[in-house]
Protein backbone atom coordinates (compact mmCIF):
# COMPACT_ATOMS: atom_id res chain seq x y z
CA UNK A 1 0.00 0.00 0.00
CA UNK A 2 1.65 3.14 -1.06
CA UNK A 3 0.21 5.80 0.36
CA UNK A 4 1.96 8.90 0.39
CA UNK A 5 2.69 10.76 3.83
CA UNK A 6 3.71 13.85 5.21
CA UNK A 7 4.96 13.71 8.68
CA UNK A 8 5.56 17.48 9.99
CA UNK A 9 7.11 18.02 12.89
CA UNK A 10 9.70 20.86 14.56
CA UNK A 11 9.98 20.54 18.60
CA UNK A 12 11.58 17.79 20.98
CA UNK A 13 7.92 16.24 22.09
CA UNK A 14 7.19 16.11 18.41
CA UNK A 15 10.14 13.86 17.47
CA UNK A 16 9.67 11.50 20.56
CA UNK A 17 6.05 11.33 19.28
CA UNK A 18 7.20 10.59 15.51
CA UNK A 19 9.40 7.65 15.82
CA UNK A 20 7.44 5.09 17.09
CA UNK A 21 4.66 6.01 14.94
CA UNK A 22 7.09 6.48 11.83
CA UNK A 23 8.24 3.19 12.28
CA UNK A 24 4.98 1.20 12.01
CA UNK A 25 4.11 3.63 9.04
CA UNK A 26 7.41 2.48 7.07
CA UNK A 27 6.92 -1.13 8.28
CA UNK A 28 3.71 -0.77 6.27
CA UNK A 29 4.94 0.38 3.23
CA UNK A 30 3.75 3.74 3.40
CA UNK A 31 6.03 6.58 1.58
CA UNK A 32 6.71 8.79 4.77
CA UNK A 33 8.29 12.25 3.85
CA UNK A 34 9.79 14.24 7.30
CA UNK A 35 9.40 17.48 7.19
CA UNK A 36 11.02 19.55 10.15
CA UNK A 37 10.76 23.06 10.72
CA UNK A 38 13.51 23.84 12.32
CA UNK A 39 11.59 25.31 15.74
CA UNK A 40 13.88 23.52 17.73
CA UNK A 41 17.60 23.54 16.81
CA UNK A 42 20.41 22.58 19.09
CA UNK A 43 21.81 19.39 18.56
CA UNK A 44 20.41 18.23 22.21
CA UNK A 45 16.79 19.84 21.17
CA UNK A 46 16.83 18.17 17.94
CA UNK A 47 19.41 15.99 16.13
CA UNK A 48 20.19 14.13 19.28
CA UNK A 49 16.33 12.66 18.63
CA UNK A 50 16.95 12.00 15.01
CA UNK A 51 19.83 9.78 16.04
CA UNK A 52 19.33 8.05 18.96
CA UNK A 53 15.92 7.19 18.07
CA UNK A 54 16.66 6.19 14.96
CA UNK A 55 14.56 8.16 13.32
CA UNK A 56 15.63 9.01 9.36
CA UNK A 57 16.88 12.24 8.31
CA UNK A 58 14.19 14.99 7.91
CA UNK A 59 13.70 15.17 4.08
CA UNK A 60 13.15 18.80 4.50
CA UNK A 61 14.56 21.20 7.48
CA UNK A 62 12.80 24.13 6.81
CA UNK A 63 15.10 25.87 9.30
CA UNK A 64 12.81 28.75 10.67
CA UNK A 65 14.15 28.59 14.45
CA UNK A 66 12.60 31.12 17.00
CA UNK A 67 10.71 34.58 17.09
CA UNK A 68 7.28 35.20 17.91
CA UNK A 69 4.25 33.16 17.89
CA UNK A 70 3.22 35.37 14.56
CA UNK A 71 6.34 35.51 13.14
CA UNK A 72 7.61 31.43 13.75
CA UNK A 73 4.05 30.49 12.69
CA UNK A 74 3.72 32.59 9.73
CA UNK A 75 7.11 31.87 8.33
CA UNK A 76 6.29 28.65 8.65
CA UNK A 77 3.12 28.03 7.43
CA UNK A 78 4.52 29.85 3.89
CA UNK A 79 7.76 26.88 3.72
CA UNK A 80 5.25 24.21 4.60
CA UNK A 81 2.41 25.33 1.77
CA UNK A 82 5.49 24.95 -0.53
CA UNK A 83 6.46 21.47 0.67
CA UNK A 84 3.03 20.14 0.32
CA UNK A 85 2.31 21.88 -3.19
CA UNK A 86 5.34 19.59 -4.36
CA UNK A 87 4.77 16.67 -2.70
CA UNK A 88 0.75 16.47 -2.62
CA UNK A 89 0.47 13.84 0.18
CA UNK A 90 -2.65 12.04 0.86
CA UNK A 91 -2.12 12.77 4.26
CA UNK A 92 -0.42 15.11 6.08
CA UNK A 93 0.21 13.77 10.09
CA UNK A 94 0.59 16.67 12.97
CA UNK A 95 1.70 16.29 16.39
CA UNK A 96 1.05 17.60 19.53
CA UNK A 97 0.35 21.36 19.96
CA UNK A 98 3.28 23.91 18.97
CA UNK A 99 3.22 26.31 16.48
CA UNK A 100 4.88 23.62 14.03
CA UNK A 101 1.17 21.35 15.06
CA UNK A 102 -0.84 24.61 13.93
CA UNK A 103 1.31 25.52 11.06
CA UNK A 104 1.04 22.05 9.33
CA UNK A 105 -2.32 22.15 10.17
CA UNK A 106 -3.34 25.39 8.45
CA UNK A 107 -1.41 24.73 5.41
CA UNK A 108 -2.67 21.24 4.75
CA UNK A 109 -6.40 22.00 5.52
CA UNK A 110 -6.24 24.95 2.80
CA UNK A 111 -4.75 22.89 -0.04
CA UNK A 112 -7.45 20.57 1.32
CA UNK A 113 -4.78 17.97 1.83
CA UNK A 114 -5.95 15.02 4.77
CA UNK A 115 -4.80 16.07 8.04
CA UNK A 116 -5.04 13.78 10.81
CA UNK A 117 -3.76 15.21 14.14
CA UNK A 118 -1.75 12.91 17.13
CA UNK A 119 -3.04 13.64 20.67
CA UNK A 120 -5.97 15.52 19.19
CA UNK A 121 -8.80 16.39 22.11
CA UNK A 122 -6.20 17.65 24.62
CA UNK A 123 -7.56 20.92 26.50
CA UNK A 124 -6.15 22.68 29.90
CA UNK A 125 -9.06 25.30 29.07
CA UNK A 126 -7.05 27.94 29.79
CA UNK A 127 -6.93 30.28 26.41
CA UNK A 128 -3.69 32.21 27.85
CA UNK A 129 -1.58 28.95 26.78
CA UNK A 130 -0.28 29.58 23.10
CA UNK A 131 -0.45 25.32 22.95
CA UNK A 132 -4.36 25.53 23.70
CA UNK A 133 -5.08 27.79 20.96
CA UNK A 134 -3.08 25.46 18.94
CA UNK A 135 -5.01 22.27 20.25
CA UNK A 136 -8.38 23.81 19.73
CA UNK A 137 -7.80 25.51 15.84
CA UNK A 138 -5.69 21.89 14.91
CA UNK A 139 -8.88 19.87 15.98
CA UNK A 140 -10.97 21.64 14.59
CA UNK A 141 -9.34 21.60 11.39
CA UNK A 142 -8.49 17.78 11.49
CA UNK A 143 -10.13 14.72 9.50
CA UNK A 144 -8.67 12.16 11.36
CA UNK A 145 -8.31 12.70 15.92
CA UNK A 146 -6.50 10.68 17.13
CA UNK A 147 -6.88 10.76 20.65
CA UNK A 148 -5.34 9.38 23.73
CA UNK A 149 -7.92 9.27 26.24
CA UNK A 150 -11.33 9.42 27.20
CA UNK A 151 -11.43 12.30 28.65
CA UNK A 152 -9.84 14.04 25.20
CA UNK A 153 -13.04 12.20 23.22
CA UNK A 154 -15.71 14.11 25.28
CA UNK A 155 -13.73 17.20 24.92
CA UNK A 156 -14.08 17.08 21.23
CA UNK A 157 -17.35 15.98 21.28
CA UNK A 158 -18.54 19.53 23.67
CA UNK A 159 -17.11 20.90 20.70
CA UNK A 160 -19.41 19.27 18.29
CA UNK A 161 -16.04 17.27 16.82
CA UNK A 162 -17.04 13.93 16.39
CA UNK A 163 -16.67 12.98 12.92
CA UNK A 164 -13.32 11.29 12.44
CA UNK A 165 -12.42 10.85 16.36
CA UNK A 166 -10.33 7.89 17.35
CA UNK A 167 -9.59 6.59 20.46
CA UNK A 168 -6.17 4.88 20.05
CA UNK A 169 -3.87 5.35 23.14
CA UNK A 170 -1.12 7.53 23.65
CA UNK A 171 1.55 7.06 21.37
CA UNK A 172 3.94 8.62 23.79
CA UNK A 173 3.20 5.53 25.66
CA UNK A 174 4.60 3.24 22.88
CA UNK A 175 7.64 5.40 22.66
CA UNK A 176 8.78 4.83 26.29
CA UNK A 177 8.12 1.44 26.57
CA UNK A 178 10.36 1.06 23.51
CA UNK A 179 12.69 3.26 24.43
CA UNK A 180 12.73 2.10 27.71
CA UNK A 181 14.80 -1.36 26.64
CA UNK A 182 17.53 0.89 24.63
CA UNK A 183 17.28 2.96 27.78
CA UNK A 184 18.75 0.54 29.95
CA UNK A 185 20.99 -0.60 27.66
CA UNK A 186 23.06 2.29 26.59
CA UNK A 187 22.25 5.36 29.39
CA UNK A 188 24.94 5.91 31.89
CA UNK A 189 23.38 9.77 33.15
CA UNK A 190 23.64 8.34 36.44
CA UNK A 191 27.01 6.95 37.17
CA UNK A 192 28.23 10.25 35.15
CA UNK A 193 26.45 12.43 37.71
CA UNK A 194 27.46 10.27 40.50
CA UNK A 195 23.83 9.65 41.35
CA UNK A 196 22.19 6.48 43.07
CA UNK A 197 18.76 5.76 42.17
CA UNK A 198 15.67 7.03 44.16
CA UNK A 199 18.20 9.70 46.09
CA UNK A 200 16.89 12.96 43.94
CA UNK A 201 14.37 15.08 42.30
CA UNK A 202 14.04 15.60 38.82
CA UNK A 203 13.33 18.88 37.54
CA UNK A 204 12.21 20.69 34.53
CA UNK A 205 10.47 23.87 33.86
CA UNK A 206 10.24 24.98 29.91
CA UNK A 207 6.51 26.27 30.28
CA UNK A 208 5.90 29.84 29.28
CA UNK A 209 3.55 30.96 32.13
CA UNK A 210 6.63 30.25 33.92
CA UNK A 211 9.32 31.17 31.92
CA UNK A 212 7.98 34.32 31.14
CA UNK A 213 6.97 35.39 34.64
CA UNK A 214 8.58 36.65 37.20
CA UNK A 215 7.12 36.28 39.88
CA UNK A 216 6.57 32.44 39.21
CA UNK A 217 10.11 31.37 37.98
CA UNK A 218 11.23 33.25 40.95
CA UNK A 219 9.06 30.90 43.56
CA UNK A 220 9.89 28.19 41.85
CA UNK A 221 13.39 28.73 42.11
CA UNK A 222 13.21 29.52 45.65
CA UNK A 223 11.17 26.54 46.68
CA UNK A 224 13.55 24.25 45.21
CA UNK A 225 16.21 25.97 47.34
CA UNK A 226 14.82 24.51 50.00
CA UNK A 227 14.02 21.00 48.88
CA UNK A 228 15.05 18.20 51.37
CA UNK A 229 16.93 15.94 48.25
CA UNK A 230 19.30 17.37 45.48
CA UNK A 231 17.11 18.58 42.17
CA UNK A 232 18.42 17.19 38.76
CA UNK A 233 17.74 20.09 36.47
CA UNK A 234 17.79 19.46 32.82
CA UNK A 235 17.48 22.76 31.29
CA UNK A 236 15.68 23.83 28.67
CA UNK A 237 17.02 27.25 27.04
CA UNK A 238 14.32 28.95 27.08
CA UNK A 239 14.32 28.41 30.84
CA UNK A 240 18.09 29.37 30.93
CA UNK A 241 17.73 32.87 28.76
CA UNK A 242 14.60 33.76 30.97
CA UNK A 243 16.66 33.36 34.18
CA UNK A 244 19.50 35.09 32.77
CA UNK A 245 17.13 37.79 31.64
CA UNK A 246 15.13 38.40 34.82
CA UNK A 247 18.41 37.99 36.81
CA UNK A 248 17.64 35.24 39.22
CA UNK A 249 20.70 32.97 38.11
CA UNK A 250 21.91 33.52 41.78
CA UNK A 251 18.98 30.97 42.83
CA UNK A 252 20.59 28.32 40.56
CA UNK A 253 23.84 28.56 42.37
CA UNK A 254 22.80 26.39 45.17
CA UNK A 255 23.78 23.07 46.39
CA UNK A 256 20.73 21.06 45.77
CA UNK A 257 20.61 22.08 42.46
CA UNK A 258 22.53 19.92 39.61
CA UNK A 259 22.04 22.02 36.48
CA UNK A 260 22.65 19.87 33.04
CA UNK A 261 21.79 20.82 29.74
CA UNK A 262 19.20 19.28 27.96
CA UNK A 263 19.47 15.59 27.83
CA UNK A 264 18.65 12.85 25.37
CA UNK A 265 15.81 10.51 25.20
CA UNK A 266 17.77 7.73 26.57
CA UNK A 267 19.01 9.70 29.44
CA UNK A 268 16.31 10.98 30.23
CA UNK A 269 14.30 7.85 31.18
CA UNK A 270 17.03 6.65 32.72
CA UNK A 271 16.59 10.49 34.82
CA UNK A 272 13.05 9.56 35.54
CA UNK A 273 12.83 6.45 35.89
CA UNK A 274 15.22 6.85 38.95
CA UNK A 275 14.04 9.87 40.48
CA UNK A 276 12.63 9.46 43.46
CA UNK A 277 10.01 11.98 42.44
CA UNK A 278 9.60 14.40 39.29
CA UNK A 279 8.42 18.13 39.66
CA UNK A 280 8.00 19.55 36.37
CA UNK A 281 5.61 21.54 34.07
CA UNK A 282 5.77 19.61 30.87
CA UNK A 283 2.90 17.89 29.67
CA UNK A 284 5.24 14.73 28.56
CA UNK A 285 6.94 14.41 31.43
CA UNK A 286 3.57 13.90 33.51
CA UNK A 287 2.66 11.13 31.80
CA UNK A 288 6.12 9.32 31.34
CA UNK A 289 6.26 9.63 35.48
CA UNK A 290 2.55 8.09 35.61
CA UNK A 291 3.64 5.06 33.09
CA UNK A 292 7.00 4.81 35.31
CA UNK A 293 5.23 5.24 38.56
CA UNK A 294 6.95 7.84 39.66
CA UNK A 295 5.26 10.70 41.67
CA UNK A 296 5.17 13.67 39.75
CA UNK A 297 4.52 17.84 41.20
CA UNK A 298 3.00 19.61 38.38
CA UNK A 299 4.29 22.63 38.34
CA UNK A 300 1.21 24.16 36.45
CA UNK A 301 -2.51 25.19 37.76
CA UNK A 302 -4.22 23.06 35.61
CA UNK A 303 -3.28 20.14 33.59
CA UNK A 304 -5.16 18.36 30.40
CA UNK A 305 -3.69 14.98 31.46
CA UNK A 306 -6.23 14.54 34.48
CA UNK A 307 -5.91 10.55 34.77
CA UNK A 308 -2.40 10.92 36.67
CA UNK A 309 -3.99 13.28 39.08
CA UNK A 310 -7.17 11.18 39.14
CA UNK A 311 -5.07 8.04 40.15
CA UNK A 312 -3.08 10.19 42.52
CA UNK A 313 0.22 10.11 40.45
CA UNK A 314 0.42 13.76 39.80
CA UNK A 315 -0.39 16.89 42.06
CA UNK A 316 -0.95 19.94 41.08
CA UNK A 317 1.11 22.93 43.03
CA UNK A 318 0.98 25.88 40.63
CA UNK A 319 3.73 27.81 41.25
CA UNK A 320 3.19 28.75 44.77
CA UNK A 321 5.75 28.08 47.19
CA UNK A 322 4.09 26.37 50.44
CA UNK A 323 2.04 24.21 48.48
CA UNK A 324 5.32 23.15 46.51
CA UNK A 325 6.92 22.44 49.54
CA UNK A 326 4.21 20.49 51.14
CA UNK A 327 3.36 18.31 48.14
CA UNK A 328 7.87 17.82 48.32
CA UNK A 329 6.82 16.74 52.04
CA UNK A 330 4.03 14.21 51.17
CA UNK A 331 5.24 12.03 48.36
CA UNK A 332 3.51 9.15 47.80
CA UNK A 333 2.74 6.69 45.25
CA UNK A 334 -0.65 6.56 43.45
CA UNK A 335 -3.00 3.68 42.44
CA UNK A 336 -2.54 0.65 40.31
CA UNK A 337 -3.68 0.85 36.78
CA UNK A 338 -3.08 -1.25 33.92
CA UNK A 339 -1.54 -0.03 31.09
CA UNK A 340 -1.45 -2.89 28.40
CA UNK A 341 -4.17 -0.67 25.97
CA UNK A 342 -1.98 2.56 25.97
CA UNK A 343 -0.32 0.82 23.09
CA UNK A 344 -0.95 3.70 19.79
CA UNK A 345 0.90 3.55 16.50
CA UNK A 346 -0.61 0.12 15.08
CA UNK A 347 -4.01 1.09 16.23
CA UNK A 348 -3.56 4.37 14.16
CA UNK A 349 -2.02 2.69 11.03
CA UNK A 350 -4.64 0.93 10.54
CA UNK A 351 -7.00 3.97 10.98
CA UNK A 352 -5.33 5.49 8.41
CA UNK A 353 -5.78 2.46 6.36
CA UNK A 354 -9.25 2.64 6.68
CA UNK A 355 -9.70 6.13 6.08
CA UNK A 356 -7.45 7.02 3.32
CA UNK A 357 -7.21 4.32 1.09
C1 LIG B 1 7.77 24.84 22.40
C2 LIG B 1 6.25 24.70 22.35
C3 LIG B 1 5.77 24.06 23.63
C4 LIG B 1 6.48 22.74 23.89
C5 LIG B 1 7.98 22.95 23.86
C6 LIG B 1 8.70 21.64 23.99
C7 LIG B 1 5.08 26.47 21.12
C8 LIG B 1 4.26 27.69 21.22
N1 LIG B 1 5.62 26.01 22.26
O1 LIG B 1 8.09 25.70 23.47
O2 LIG B 1 4.38 23.78 23.51
O3 LIG B 1 6.09 22.26 25.14
O4 LIG B 1 8.36 23.56 22.62
O5 LIG B 1 10.00 21.80 24.44
O6 LIG B 1 5.23 25.95 20.04
N2 LIG B 1 15.60 27.84 21.97
C9 LIG B 1 16.95 27.58 21.80
N3 LIG B 1 17.30 26.48 21.07
C10 LIG B 1 16.40 25.62 20.53
C11 LIG B 1 15.04 25.90 20.71
C12 LIG B 1 14.66 27.01 21.43
O7 LIG B 1 17.81 28.32 22.28
O8 LIG B 1 16.79 24.62 19.90
C13 LIG B 1 15.23 29.02 22.78
C14 LIG B 1 15.05 30.29 21.97
O9 LIG B 1 15.50 31.35 22.75
C15 LIG B 1 13.55 30.39 21.81
C16 LIG B 1 13.04 29.77 23.09
O10 LIG B 1 13.98 28.75 23.41
O11 LIG B 1 13.11 31.70 21.64
C17 LIG B 1 11.65 29.17 22.96
O12 LIG B 1 11.59 28.23 21.89
P1 LIG B 1 10.20 27.94 21.15
O13 LIG B 1 10.37 26.80 20.21
O14 LIG B 1 9.62 29.18 20.61
O15 LIG B 1 9.24 27.52 22.32
P2 LIG B 1 9.46 26.47 23.50
O16 LIG B 1 9.47 27.22 24.77
O17 LIG B 1 10.60 25.58 23.19
N1 LIG C 1 12.86 15.30 27.40
C1 LIG C 1 14.14 14.90 27.01
N2 LIG C 1 15.21 15.59 27.49
C2 LIG C 1 15.09 16.65 28.35
C3 LIG C 1 13.78 17.05 28.73
C4 LIG C 1 12.69 16.36 28.23
O1 LIG C 1 14.28 13.93 26.26
O2 LIG C 1 16.12 17.24 28.73
C5 LIG C 1 11.70 14.56 26.88
C6 LIG C 1 10.73 14.07 27.92
O3 LIG C 1 11.12 12.83 28.44
C7 LIG C 1 9.43 14.00 27.13
C8 LIG C 1 9.56 15.16 26.19
O4 LIG C 1 10.94 15.46 26.08
O5 LIG C 1 9.35 12.82 26.39
C9 LIG C 1 8.80 16.33 26.73
O6 LIG C 1 9.16 17.48 26.06
P1 LIG C 1 8.95 18.93 26.68
O7 LIG C 1 8.91 18.85 28.15
O8 LIG C 1 9.98 19.77 26.06
O9 LIG C 1 7.54 19.36 26.06
P2 LIG C 1 6.01 19.08 26.40
O10 LIG C 1 5.79 17.63 26.54
O11 LIG C 1 5.67 19.86 27.63
O12 LIG C 1 5.31 19.67 25.22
Amino acid sequence: MGLNIVSIVGARPQFIKLAPLSKVLREEGFKETIVHTGQHYDDNMSDIFFKELEIPEPDYNLGIGSGSHGEQTGKMLIAIEEVLMKRKPDLVIVYGDTNSTLAGALASSKLHIKLAHVEAGLRSFNKMMPEEINRIVTDHLSDILFCPTETAVKNLEKEGITKGVYLVGDIMFDALMYFSRMSEEKSKILQNLKLNPKEYYLLTIHRAENTDNYDRLKNILLAIAQFRRKAVFPIHPRTRSRIKEFNLDKYLDNENILLIDPVGYLDMISLEKNAFAIFTDSGGVQKEAFWLRVPCITLRDETEWIETVKYGWNTLVGANIEKILEAERNIKEGDYVDFSDYYSAPKMKEVVIKEIS
